[in-house]
Parts: C-alpha cells; structure tokens; sequence
C-alpha cells in the first residue's frame, strides 16, 4: 500500500494535467457551431432536481412554413422555431431578494442587470462597486443578476456550477434555463418581470442594464427621490430615447428583423436596453402587456411595443449615456468630475468601474462647476 502511494500521487498529477489542458483547449475552441440537430432535440442541461420543476419546450416545427426560412440566418431560424417557449425552469432563484413578496414594499430600487453565465469578473466588480445593497438616503437598494444558460454544452456544465457557487455566496442570480443569447434577450425581459411580480411586487423602481454599464446609485435614487412619486402608482419609463427607429434588414446585422416578422419601417418609441429606469406600475404593465405581443428579436424595441399597447410612453433622461460620453479629445473622458453628475454610463469594463468607483468616493471637492453642462436631469 505504501509502496503504491507516490505511483498514486504521479497518476493523480498527470491526469489533473491532462485535465485541464483539455479544459483549457475547450475553452480557447470558442462556442461550438450550432448543430441542425438542434432544431428538433429539446436540449436538458439541467440535472433532474426534484428542487424545481422541469419545463420542456418542444419546437414549432410549422415555423419551418415561414416565408424564406431556409435564407434565414440561424439565429433568426432558432428564434422563429422557439419564439412561442415563454415558460422556462428557474434554475436559480433569490426568493427573498426583496424579504418576500410582502417585505419587498421597503425596496426603493432594484437594479436588475442582464449577464451572460461567464462575464464573472463584471458581476464581481459591480458588487463590489455600484451595486452595494445598502441604503442612499435612507432608501434600500438591492441587487439582481439575471441569466440563461450558455450555448456551448460543455461551458453550459461548467456555467451552471459557476452560478450555482454564486448564488450560495451572494443570492443575487436568477437563471433560466433558456440558451442565453441576443435574440433570446427579450425572453429574459419577460421572465424578469414574471419574477417581480411574484417575488418583488412592492419595488418602487427598478433600475434595467446591462453588465457593461456603470451607474451611480446615489445620483439614481436621488433623481428618483426628486420626483415625489409613489413609484406603485405611477408611470416612469425613461433611458436614451429612440423615436422612429427603422428595423435593420441587413442579414447579417446583430440588429436584423425580417420583413415578414416586423413590416412597419419604424418601431414605436423606446429606450436603449444598456440601461433603463422605469417604476414598479410600469414593470408590471410591462408584464402584463408581454402576454399579448408575441416575443420579439430585439429587447429594447420589444419594451417600446409593451408600453405602446399599455398607452404609456418612454422618456429621455441625459443622464442616461447607453453610448457612453463623447467629448473633446483634449479632456481626459476618464475624468470622475464627468461622472459625478450621471445617472448611467455605458461600456466600463471591471477595472474601470472599481477605478471610477475609489475616485467617486474622494472627488467631491476637486470638480469644477463646469460638470453641470455635460448633464442636465429631465422630469417626465
Ligand atoms: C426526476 O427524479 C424523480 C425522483 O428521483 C423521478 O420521480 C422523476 O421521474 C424524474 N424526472 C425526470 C424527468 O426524469
Ligand atoms: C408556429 O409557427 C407558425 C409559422 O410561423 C405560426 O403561425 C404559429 O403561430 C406558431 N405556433 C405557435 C404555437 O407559436
Ligand atoms: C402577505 O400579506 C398578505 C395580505 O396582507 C397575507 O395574506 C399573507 O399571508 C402575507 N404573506 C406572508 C408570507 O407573510
Ligand atoms: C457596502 O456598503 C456598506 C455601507 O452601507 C459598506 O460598509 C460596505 O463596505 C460596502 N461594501 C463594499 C463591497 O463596498
Ligand atoms: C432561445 O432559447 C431556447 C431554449 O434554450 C433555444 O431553444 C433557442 O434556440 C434560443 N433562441 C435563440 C434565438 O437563440
């Protein structure tokens, strides 16, 4: 037995090895191509969990009868054949995220930022900067992250270990179990505000971004505190506006929205998805609405449609940068002082937002008045 061990120890070792150079390759190989297989086999990564239930969702195969499908990019064909699947499992859920249906009256903000299972490092950064659950003003904000699964089989595996390990230590991780990509984004909009209605009804405003953004809480709730609405009772919708926006035909645009799916040739006004503010009322018409407009491919403009049918209207806020700030090139665009005075700014990667966060913290004094022409706050 003794005598085993280091042969043991050499075997031990050269099969982690071998291990994890094959972890590596798979990781460097990128996302594996979409199979045609795809289109008929419902996929299962999740585990049998007696934990939560299983929901399956068989393909459309009728959606095959769609004008030119066959010349359809593939996304697009994965988006028609699944586009009625609008029931999918939780596969991490933070019920008490709020303290409970009940509790959840005592959130001012919530910041429901959408991630994909491997930007890590932004999850990371945002907790540990902009997204602190703690109160401004006496108000309490908290913090949700919501996902799909990935694409990729084998990171799927992984990705679901990653998030599970996270959920554990932060609660702040919903996951579905829906292939987490751009033309699934408005299916992610959906569930979300399925979620809040259940879990977080009593939220006076939610704060809708993605992970790439960097928004300062104290200028958000103190903007939302200004307003002196009850955020139950009342409509807010605002972000960077869009009015009269065409739908891309290009095929091979991210943006691309076929003819026959969208004849229109402009869309009804909405905000740019990187980030959004809007109150608890208008979630939930937003919920409400989303059961009588079929999914759409492009999120942001899919929100426009909700809120077009609910007979509300989206707002501009200038605070809101979703293209981030453009500016002499003799200034330095990093300069805090340019920050101090936004609600949002879209398209910090994790140092810079632990960076803006530290120089937030210390440069109230330093800022010239100047600041004030790079943003002026517009009330609805
Ligand atoms: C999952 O496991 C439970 C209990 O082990 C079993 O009763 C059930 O049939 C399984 N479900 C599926 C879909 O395999
Ligand atoms: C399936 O696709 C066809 C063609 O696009 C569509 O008319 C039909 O409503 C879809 N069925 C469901 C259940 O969504
Ligand atoms: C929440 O409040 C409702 C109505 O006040 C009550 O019926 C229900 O039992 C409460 N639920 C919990 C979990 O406290
Ligand atoms: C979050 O905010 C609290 C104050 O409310 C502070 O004590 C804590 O250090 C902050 N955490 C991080 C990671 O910044
Ligand atoms: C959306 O997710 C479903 C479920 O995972 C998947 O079948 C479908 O292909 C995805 N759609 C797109 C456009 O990626």
């Amino acid at each position: 037995m003794r005598k085993n061990f280091p042969h043991f120890l050499i075997t031990l070792v050269v099969t982690v090895i071998i291990l994890r150079s094959v972890f590596y390759l798979q990781t460097f190989n990128g996302p594996t191509a979409p199979t045609a297989a795809k289109e008929v086999v419902v996929r299962q990564v999740v585990p049998n969990n007696t934990y939560y239930p299983v929901v399956k969702c068989v393909v459309n195969a009728s959606a095959r009868h769609f004008p030119h499908f066959k010349g359809e990019p593939q996304n697009m064909k994965d988006f028609l054949l699944y586009r009625h699947c609008k029931s999918f499992t939780l596969i991490q859920d933070s019920p008490m995220k709020c303290g409970g249906a009940n509790g959840s009256k005592d959130v001012f903000l919530l910041l429901a930022i959408k991630t994909a299972p491997a930007n890590y490092e932004r999850r990371e950064a945002i907790r540990k900067t902009w997204g602190n659950e703690t109160s401004y003003k006496g108000l309490k904000v908290k913090l949700i992250f919501l996902s799909g699964v990935s694409r990729s089989r084998n990171e799927a595996k992984r990705m679901l270990q990653l998030l599970e390990a996270e959920s554990l230590t932060y609660k702040d991780i919903l996951q579905w179990d829906f292939e987490d990509t751009f033309y699934n984004l408005t299916l992610k909009q959906v569930l979300f505000h399925k979620w809040m209605d259940l879990r977080c009804p009593g939220a006076q405003f939610v704060f809708n971004g993605d992970d790439d953004v960097f928004v300062n809480p104290l200028n958000v709730v103190t903007y939302l505190s200004g307003l002196e609405i009850n955020g139950l009772k009342k409509h807010l919708f605002v972000g960077s506006l869009n009015i009269g926006m065409p739908p891309v035909r290009d095929k091979w645009s991210k943006y691309y929205v076929p003819e026959e799916m969208f004849p229109g040739d402009h869309f009804a006004p909405y905000c740019g998805g990187g980030g959004i503010i809007m109150s608890g009322f208008t979630a939930n018409a937003i919920s409400r609405e989303s059961e009588h407009i079929p999914l759409f491919p492009i999120d942001d403009a899919y929100l426009g449609m909700c809120l077009e049918r609910a007979g509300l209207s989206p707002d501009n806020h200038e605070g809101m940068r979703t293209f981030g700030i453009s500016m002499p090139k003799v200034v330095d665009s990093f300069d805090p002082c340019y920050y101090r005075d936004m609600l949002m700014v879209h398209r910090f990667i994790p140092y810079e937002m632990l960076i803006m966060w530290k120089a937030l913290q210390l440069t109230k004094p330093q800022c010239k008045t100047s600041v004030d022409q790079v943003s002026k706050s517009a009330k609805p």
